[in-house]
């Protein structure tokens, strides 16, 4: 077991890329890219609580992902749908808060009814929390707030001047997630591909090679290394750097 880095950081999200590339590399079909990756999801989870993070976003299924071949994205649903049952345990076992956020109404109803059960076997618990992004788009959340807002203005519960930074946060998916210190990309690809566009405002972004059926306990450790060795000013100065 790998011993815990000196600095964990609070909030992490990651966009677990690389599934396809893995299995290509090794002569393997998409799917078992996927199949494998599923395991990283539960190591890097088990981990992350361990180690003491508080929540953690893992971009599982973007919205974008259903352009993917049917055939691909029913996979992934079948795989989500297994995730969700044979984790259970684990996740109770390690007092995790399981939940999702993205347009679950999108998703099939066998999975969104996993879902909602592991959501409701979890709620009480107290450990780390685990929030797996699905059928997500960083736009569509901020859509999807403005439209709750507004809809609350039309019926009188909130003025127009009432709407700021702090209201707006309130209507996204969870609130929980309303803000991001470390993002890891996986398989080195540098863009955010719609993944919570609001919360990582100031975060830290970790891109490693290593493609996601990969990225295991070290790499985990040496994303958490990385973060340590930031400054992170969100747009003031470093103590050292005042009066100079
Ligand atoms: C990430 O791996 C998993 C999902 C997006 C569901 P990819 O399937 O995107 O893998 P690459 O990018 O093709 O290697
Ligand atoms: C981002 O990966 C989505 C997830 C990891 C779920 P993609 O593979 O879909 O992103 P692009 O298409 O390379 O931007
Ligand atoms: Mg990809």
């Amino acid at each position: 077991m790998t011993e815990a880095p000196p600095v964990v950081p609070g909030r992490v999200a990651v966009i677990m890329d690389g599934n396809g590339r893995w299995a290509r590399e090794r002569g393997k079909p998409r799917v078992e890219g996927h199949r494998v990756g599923a395991e990283s999801v539960r190591v890097v989870t088990r981990t992350c609580a361990r180690w003491g993070v508080e929540v953690l976003t893992l971009y599982a299924f973007s919205l974008e992902n259903f352009r993917r071949p049917k055939k691909e994205v029913d996979f992934l649903m079948k795989l989500l749908a297994r995730f969700l049952v044979k984790e259970r345990r684990e996740i109770m076992d390690n007092g995790i808060r399981f939940r999702v956020i993205g347009r679950r109404e999108m998703l099939p109803p066998r999975v969104r009814g996993l879902i909602a059960r592991l959501e409701e076997m979890s709620a009480a618990n107290e450990g780390m929390k685990l929030v797996l992004a699905l059928a997500y788009g960083g736009r569509a959340e901020i859509a999807d707030a403005a439209r709750a807002i507004a809809e609350r203005a039309a019926k009188g519960e909130i003025e127009p001047g009432e709407v700021d930074e702090s209201l707006l946060e309130d209507h996204l998916y969870d609130p929980d997630v309303r803000e991001v210190d470390l993002l890891i990309r996986t398989a080195g690809e540098m863009r955010v591909s719609n993944f919570l566009l609001w919360q990582i405002s100031y975060a830290e972004f970790h891109v490693s090679p290593v493609c996601w059926p990969e990225f295991r306990e070290e790499k985990l450790k040496a994303a958490f290394l990385d973060f340590a060795g930031r400054k992170r000013k969100f747009g003031g100065l470093l103590p050292e750097e005042e009066g100079k």
